[in-house]
């Protein structure tokens, strides 16, 4: 009896170790296989996936999908797969940690045949040779010795924003300031680029510009591209013609135009990219050289006049913020009788707070530039699969909670001890990045540095000589968004720029 019992709790033994082991084993494989399955938002239809579950502002329903899903998820864009991630941690090991597979751009037909002439440029091209040369032709151009050359002419275009808005406000009550920052921030890529700028909001020059821009932003746009995401309709491309219109758009339009800047640029005398390129030893095709003229006009328009449309809207809604800016701003002309450089910026600390908290706050872009992966990477368990498009959801990314103490409050002061400049945040370590606007490892926007003069020079100017004070309409909105291209728009609003009374005039 005393065997049977013995040996029936053997068997028991075995059986319960076996099960154990089996569990062990079967939990294992749960959990990891849990992990790797990234999840799926529920809201996905046959064929079309996600496409019409976006809404007319798919960042704030993106937001919405990672609050509930967490970090990572899947999303089908009809045949495509897009993943969004909003965990900067997850977002560094894959774009940076990974980045040798996953710094290519997703295909798009306008973007890939027609305005970089099948992969040239850098905003669209490929990692490769040929992307490589012209990645490190501009970051040689950008860099802050080369963009001290333009710091004159970037000074003297945020003298003349301030003076229309100024003027308009006292003329008309109030400004909507877009069309001034677009004119802004045109001008000096423009002059950067080509040695001359536009003279204000009515040249037809300039009107034209900011349309060719804007169009191509269009061609580039998820509407205009249904047959990459549903093969199924790709009949359609024949019936609208989409494709004839954007390659005359590219050649009958935007390359004569660009040809023509690049020509005058090599005749003339101020400093300027196409010339500076050549000097650094690069040397172009014709091709070439016109989509990366007009990669960097269009990169550097938009961004900026994005950048501080939010800024003002923002300021606005915060008149203590204000104060304390202009008070610093006033502190420095008092010692140095004029207004500091972007060199200078260490004597700013309020100032530079500000303008990062802004960016954090109202990021520009709703996904910075898609990013898309050549081959399998595993990543903490999860699986990036080939051929996946990946985004960074900007927004809630920039509420995370164990990047960010109180997310949702705008508060200036938590920059106070990042002193570094965006740009070497943005290239360092995870733990010293202040924030992600700019986007990610081996494809980082490469025109950090000017980026940051350029909206340094603008924020200090306006409130050098003003205050920025609602209009009758009442308080700009912060709180809603509109997309415009990959960018993401205050909804329109007017203020005034109130004169202040300083005891100097501040130049
Ligand atoms: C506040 C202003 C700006 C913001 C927020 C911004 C943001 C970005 C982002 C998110 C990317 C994509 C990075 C990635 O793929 O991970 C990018 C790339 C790029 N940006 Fe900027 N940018 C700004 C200003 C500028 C300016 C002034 C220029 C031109 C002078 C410029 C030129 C470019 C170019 C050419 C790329 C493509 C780089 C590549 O694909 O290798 N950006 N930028």
């Amino acid at each position: 009896m005393l065997k049977v019992v013995h040996s029936v709790s053997q068997e028991t033994k075995c059986f319960s170790i076996a099960t154990v082991v089996l569990l062990c084993v079967f939990y294992t494989r749960m959990t990891s296989e849990k992990k790797s399955d990234i999840p799926v938002p529920d809201s996905a239809y046959p064929y079309i996936g996600h496409l019409l579950s976006l809404g007319s502002l798919p960042s704030e329903t993106i937001s919405k999908w990672h609050e509930k899903y967490g970090p990572i998820i899947k999303m089908y864009m009809g045949a495509q797969t897009w993943l969004s991630v909003d965990d900067p941690i997850l977002a560094h090991k894959i774009f940076v940690t990974h980045g040798v597979e996953t710094s290519y751009r997703p295909h798009s037909t306008y973007a890939y045949y027609y305005y970089s002439a099948q992969g040239k440029g850098i905003g669209f091209s490929q990692p490769g040779a040929g992307w490589k040369e012209v990645r490190s032709a501009v970051v040689s151009v950008m860099a802050p010795r080369q963009i001290e050359r333009y710091t004159d002419m970037i000074q003297q275009q945020g003298q003349n924003l301030i003076t229309q808005l100024e003027a308009i406000t006292e003329k008309e009550g109030a400004v909507n300031p877009l069309k001034h920052l677009e004119l802004y921030s045109l001008n000096v890529i423009f002059s950067a680029c080509f040695g001359r700028a536009f003279r204000s909001v009515q040249d037809p020059e300039f009107i034209t510009l900011i349309q060719l821009i804007n169009k191509s932003l269009e061609f580039a746009g998820l509407q205009n591209d249904l047959p990459n995401f549903l093969p199924a309709l790709s009949f359609m491309d024949r019936l609208t013609g989409i494709q004839g219109k954007m390659k005359n758009f590219i050649t009958q339009q935007v390359n004569p135009a660009v040809k023509r800047f690049i020509q005058e640029a090599k005749k003339s005398d101020k400093p300027n990219i196409v010339n500076s390129l050549k000097e650094n030893g690069y040397t172009f095709s014709e091709e070439e050289m016109n989509v990366l003229m007009f990669d960097l006009i269009g990169g550097g328009t938009d961004t900026i006049a994005v950048t501080l449309s939010w800024n003002i809207a923002i300021m606005c809604n915060y008149p203590q913020v204000q104060k304390q800016v202009t008070a610093e701003i006033d502190k420095f002309m008092e010692e140095n009788g004029r207004l500091p450089q972007f060199k200078e910026r260490a004597q700013m600390p309020y100032s530079i707070s500000v303008i990062k908290e802004c960016m954090r706050f109202k990021p520009t872009t709703s996904f910075g530039i898609p990013h898309a992966v050549k081959k399998d990477v595993i990543v903490d368990g999860y699986t990036i699969p080939k051929d996946a498009t990946v985004i960074s959801n900007m927004e809630s990314m920039h509420k995370n909670t164990s990047m960010y103490s109180d997310p949702d409050i705008f508060k200036p002061e938590r920059f106070l001890n990042h002193t570094k400049t965006m740009q070497a945040a943005a290239n360092g370590k995870l733990e010293e990045r202040d924030h992600f606007v700019f986007g990610w490892g081996r494809r980082v926007c490469p025109a950090i540095h000017m980026a940051e003069v350029e909206v340094f020079s603008a924020f200090i100017r306006i409130f050098a000589h003003c205050f920025v004070e609602p209009s009758s309409d009442g308080m700009p909105d912060i709180d809603h968004a509109q997309n415009i291209g990959i960018n993401l728009l205050p909804r329109p609003y007017k203020v005034r720029l109130v004169k202040r009374m300083t005891g100097m005039a501040p130049v």
